[in-house]
């Protein structure tokens, strides 16, 4: 029996940073690629959702990890540390246990999901709580890793964007091609780096037999309160209910500008409500339940379709980075924001009849 091998393995030729690495591994990559039919109809467009909750610890870093973690094990590593919302302390955490390394997080104090945390503390970080945000536990992490003998994983390490552009390889194995489109959410701008990355390496044959013939337009979307790409500045105080893309100060800000510009493509942002409409459109047509800062890329593409700017026809494939079950509370409230209330049956089967209006 055949079972997929990890970004490193599968995509090994692609992938030369990592030669002489031992590789450490939880079988990350190999996600579904949905056709998304309801958001096809809706937006006359043909699009496609490629579901990173599906990875080993629930988010896409875990493509980032396996080469970041297999890096830090080469060059002889025990430690490692990470800034993070939430998904990257949660991958970090799972493979430098993997790896028998010691793992160090710094988490804006009380701002990151309940899923994200425990699977920190499961996997045996060591947890420190920053009165501060994101931005600021970045800084403390960079001084860290600079300062001490402790490996920085974040994704300003070039590891991480190595790993997750498979990612885009992905896309283009299933689709025979890049498509029209891709559509992220993008909070430090790590993984719209990353994608361009790999879907420009695609067609270059620099990088091994061409896989694609085009390179598709990158449309990113921030959250409307933590937009400092959107806006040009920085944003001190970055608030958003989507916390995975809580980051006022984007550390790859000037690589996705050029995924921007390079592809033709657009960063704008989207409101909280609008991502919770596309959090629960999402799950109520298309069956896939994501977190809420996965939710932006959805709702970015239903703004696009609004304003008229989505081509007919055209390919999309929307990311969403992250599960549902790492921040759940979301969709135990109703649109007007009331907590969803059970309905209480006895046992009783004409009661629960009439409950269910078959009586
Ligand atoms: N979606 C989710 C679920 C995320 O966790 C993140 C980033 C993003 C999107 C944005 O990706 O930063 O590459 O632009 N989470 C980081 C973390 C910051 O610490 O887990 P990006």
């Amino acid at each position: 029996a055949h079972q997929w091998r990890g970004v490193i393995r599968e995509y090994a030729d692609r992938l030369p940073m990592l030669g002489g690495a031992p590789v450490v591994t939880l079988g990350e990559g190999g996600t579904p690629l949905i056709h998304a039919e309801g958001l096809s109809e809706l937006t006359g467009a043909d699009v496609w959702v490629k579901f990173e909750g599906m990875n080993p610890t629930g988010s896409f870093k875990d493509r980032g990890m396996t080469t970041a973690i297999s890096m830090a094990a080469k060059a002889g590593a025990k430690a490692v540390v990470c800034a993070s919302t939430g998904n990257t302390s949660a991958s970090a955490a799972a493979y430098a246990t993997k790896a028998g390394m010691t793992c160090a997080v710094l988490v804006p104090d009380g701002k990151i999901a309940m899923g994200k945390l425990s699977q920190a503390i499961a996997h045996g970080a060591t947890l420190l709580q920053v009165d501060g945000n994101f931005d600021d536990c970045l800084g403390l992490a960079r001084k860290l890793g600079e300062a001490y003998p402790v490996e920085l994983v974040n994704s300003v390490n070039p590891a991480r964007i190595e790993g997750q552009k498979t990612a885009a390889f992905e896309v283009i194995d299933v689709l025979g091609d890049a498509p029209d489109i891709h559509v992220l959410p993008v909070g430090n701008a790590g993984n719209i780096t990353a994608y361009w990355k790999g879907y420009s390496e695609a067609v270059d044959a620099a990088h091994g037999t061409p896989i694609a013939t085009r390179r598709p337009a990158m449309w990113g979307f921030q959250a409307e309160g933590a937009a400092p790409i959107v806006r040009g500045y920085p944003v001190d105080d970055p608030e958003t209910v989507a916390t995975a893309i809580r980051i006022g100060n984007p550390a790859s800000w000037k690589q996705a500008e050029a995924a921007r510009d390079e592809s033709g493509g657009v960063i704008d942002m989207v409101s909280d409500p609008q991502i919770l409409a596309a959090h629960r459109l999402l799950s109520t047509t298309e069956s896939v339940f994501v977190e809420p800062g996965s939710a932006a890329s959805i709702a970015g593409l239903l703004k696009m379709h609004e304003a008229g700017r989505i081509p007919a026809g055209a390919k999309i494939v929307c990311t969403v980075t992250g599960h549902g079950l790492k921040d759940p509370q979301w969709a135990l409230k109703t649109a007007d924001g009331d907590d969803v209330q059970p309905t209480r049956v006895g046992i009783d089967v004409v009661g629960v009849a009439r409950a269910l209006g078959l009586e």
